[in-house]
């Protein structure tokens, strides 16, 4: 289902839920009664908002406290990118969590998620192109040319752009169908992590964190690619009920 119709269908399961007063005649439908989700949604987000805050707060604090390691530019960059994939993974278990629990509520944080998978991705590509390489575009240039891990680095950070500059709800009303088309990257940048992080830790012979990483984004993927395949099953079986009575 897609995003639109999931934000359709959470926003009907929201006005049908049975704390949900109807708005007062006169109102033409306008005026909506704060459900009971509605009413912990707001300091949920708001602790949400400030737990995504840990990893920069973690930083700043060993920053002050010469806690960084005897290289800190290797830690601020390897504690941003490791905090960019778990913001990733966690904004790809949003839809499988609501539907295996029902919570349709959860839908709600994923857009604040997915951004903060961007800030940590803005954050690690601003240290390495900051402290690694002093700005000079030449030599960025040459080392995403150079260096397969960050090629591909580079190329997902590139692609979560478009998607970081349409997730307010305004680009969702005006791309449509087409939001969800470009969104769908989310899969592909996730899969490009991955080679990153494995291919950053191949030279290190140290696969252990990119295979588990890289089994979570399977995991993920799997479960969209299993649920499509339900539905395309259920919709032919649904289909042939229909012909079936029609031609009875
Ligand atoms: C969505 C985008 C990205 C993700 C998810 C990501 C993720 C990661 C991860 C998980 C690590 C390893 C952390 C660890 O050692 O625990 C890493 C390291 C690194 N990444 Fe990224 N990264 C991204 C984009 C980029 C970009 C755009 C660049 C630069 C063009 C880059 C450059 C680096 C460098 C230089 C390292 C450290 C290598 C080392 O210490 O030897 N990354 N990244």
């Amino acid at each position: 289902m897609s995003l639109d119709t999931q934000t359709l269908t959470a926003a009907t399961d929201r006005r049908n839920r049975p704390g949900v007063r109807p708005a007062p005649p006169g109102h033409g439908g306008a005026v909506r009664a704060r459900s009971g989700v509605d009413r912990w949604i707001r300091p949920a987000k708001i602790g949400v908002f400030v737990a995504a805050l840990y990893p920069l707060a973690r930083i700043v604090l060993f920053g002050l406290t010469d806690r960084l390691g005897a290289n800190p530019i290797e830690f601020i960059t390897r504690s941003t990118g490791l905090w960019t994939l778990v913001f990733l993974c966690i904004t790809l278990a949003v839809t499988p969590l609501r539907r295996m629990t029902g919570v349709n509520a959860v839908i709600r944080f994923r857009r604040m998620l997915g951004l903060y998978a961007f800030f940590y991705a803005t954050l690690h590509f601003t240290t390495y192109i900051w402290f690694d390489k002093w700005f000079n575009v030449a030599e960025v240039l040459k080392d995403i040319g150079k260096r397969p891990f960050i090629t591909v680095g580079f190329a997902a950070f590139v692609l979560l752009i478009p998607l970081a500059a349409t997730s307010p709800k305004a680009a969702l009303r005006k791309l449509g169908r087409r939001w969800q088309t470009l969104h769908r990257a989310v899969y592909a940048i996730a899969v490009l992590a991955i080679l990153h992080f494995w291919w950053m830790k191949a030279g290190k012979h140290d696969l252990i964190l990119p295979k588990l990483y890289g089994a979570i984004v399977i995991a993920l993927l799997g479960w969209r690619v299993a649920f499509w395949v339900g539905g395309k099953l259920a919709d032919r079986r649904r289909m042939a009920v229909v012909r079936d009575r029609t031609t009875r």
